[in-house]
C-alpha cells in the first residue's frame, strides 16, 4: 500500500510534466521513484522546491535551464532513463538536445533528422553524459600528442570528457566544486575550499560556477544570472538534501532508528578536513575530490 501510494504521487509529477503542466511548487516529502525504490529531496527553506526561481528559468540562449541537466525527480541530476525518455517525447527537440555539450561530438553529426539525433545524442540518452571540454591549460606540465575518441571530438587543444551531471543537491558537504574541483582554484578565479574559509568560501564559488555553468551549457553571454540571481540560486541549492528514502527490498530507511532519507543530512555536522571528502591531485586542476561514504551523494 505504501509503495503504491508513493508511485501514485511519482506517476502524478510525471504525468503533469508529460501534459505540459507548470508544476511549480514540490512540497517536502515527496518521494521520487527509482529503480531502488524512491529518494528523497528536502528542502529547509520554504517547505519544499519552489520551481519558479532563477535555477528554474532560460539565463542563456538555448532555452535551458539549471533544471535542464538538474531535474529534482532524478536526485538533481539527470538519469539515462529520464533523458531517453525526454528524447522519445520531443523527437530529440528538448533543451537537453543542444550540440553545443548534449551530443557526443560538436562537428561532423546531423541532428537534421530523428535518426541523425538518435545517433549524435547516444551518450546522453544511454548514459545521461555531457560533453565538458575543456582546454589544455597553456602552463601545462604534459602535452598531448594523440586523442582517440571514437565520436570524432580529436582535438588534441581542448579535451572532451563526458561527465554525468553532479547532483546539485547535497552541496554543504562539498570540499570542491565541480568533478575535477576547477570551480575551487585558480584556473577559475575561485577559492580553495578550506576549514579556515568555509562556507565563505564554498558560497562564493557556488556563485560563480551558476554563471560559468549559464555561460557554457545555455550558452549565455555572462550577464546573468545577475548577482542576486547568484544569490537565489546559491540559496536554492544550499538548502537542499537528498538520499534514498525507500528501498524495494527494505521499505523506510528512516524506519526503527534507521539514519537513512534526507533528514538527518540537515543535522549532519560537517567540517573541513574532518569529515570532508578526500582530495586527489589531478594534472588539469588540482584539487579532485570523492565524496567520502558519510556524504555520499546518489
Ligand atoms: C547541459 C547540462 C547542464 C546544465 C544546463 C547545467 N549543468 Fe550543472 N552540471 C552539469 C554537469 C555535466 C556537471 C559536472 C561537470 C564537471 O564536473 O565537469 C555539473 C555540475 C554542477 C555542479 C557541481 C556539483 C558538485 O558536486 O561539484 C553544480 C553546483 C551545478 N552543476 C549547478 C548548476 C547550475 C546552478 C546550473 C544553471 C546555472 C547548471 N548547473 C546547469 C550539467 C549541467
Amino acid at each position: 500500500m505504501i509503495s503504491g501510494a508513493f508511485l501514485a504521487v511519482g506517476t502524478l509529477l510525471v504525468i503533469a510534466a508529460l501534459n505540459g503542466q507548470q508544476i511549480t511548487f514540490i512540497p517536502n516529502g515527496v518521494f521520487f521513484p527509482n529503480p531502488g525504490g524512491a529518494s528523497e529531496t528536502y528542502s529547509t527553506t520554504g517547505g519544499g522546491i519552489d520551481q519558479t526561481g532563477p535555477f528554474f528559468q532560460s539565463l542563456g540562449t538555448n532555452d535551458r535551464s539549471c533544471a535542464t541537466c538538474h531535474q529534482p525527480s532524478d536526485g538533481m541530476s539527470v538519469s539515462a532513463a529520464n533523458v531517453e525518455q525526454r528524447f522519445s517525447l520531443t523527437q530529440g527537440q528538448d533543451p537537453i538536445f543542444r550540440t553545443v555539450d548534449g551530443s557526443n561530438c560538436n562537428h561532423g553529426i546531423d541532428v537534421s533528422t530523428l535518426a541523425g539525433r538518435y545517433a549524435a545524442y547516444s551518450l546522453l540518452r544511454t548514459r545521461g553524459l555531457i560533453r565538458i571540454a575543456i582546454a589544455v591549460p597553456a602552463n601545462a606540465d604534459y602535452r598531448v600528442v594523440s586523442v582517440n575518441n571514437p565520436y570524432g571530438c580529436n582535438e588534441s587543444d581542448v579535451i572532451s570528457m563526458y561527465r554525468r551531471p553532479l547532483p546539485s543537491t547535497n552541496l554543504r558537504f562539498l570540499s570542491a566544486v565541480m568533478f575535477d574541483g576547477r570551480e575551487s582554484t585558480p584556473a577559475t578565479g575561485t577559492t580553495k575550499i578550506l576549514y579556515s574559509n568555509y562556507p565563505t568560501s564554498l558560497l562564493n564559488d557556488l556563485g560563480h560556477q551558476s554563471v560559468d555553468a549559464t555561460v557554457t551549457h545555455a550558452q549565455g553571454n555572462g550577464t546573468r544570472p545577475t548577482p542576486a540571481e547568484q544569490q537565489q540560486i546559491v540559496n536554492f541549492e544550499m538548502a537542499l538534501s537528498t538520499a534514498q528514502v525507500i528501498g524495494n527490498v527494505t521499505g523506510r530507511l528512516d524506519a526503527r532508528g534507521a539514519n537513512g532519507g534526507p533528514l538527518p543530512l540537515v543535522t549532519q555536522p560537517f567540517f573541513i578536513s574532518v569529515n570532508s571528502s578526500v582530495h586527489f591531485l589531478l594534472p588539469q586542476f588540482g584539487p579532485f575530490s570523492i565524496p567520502s561514504p558519510s556524504t555520499s551523494r546518489m
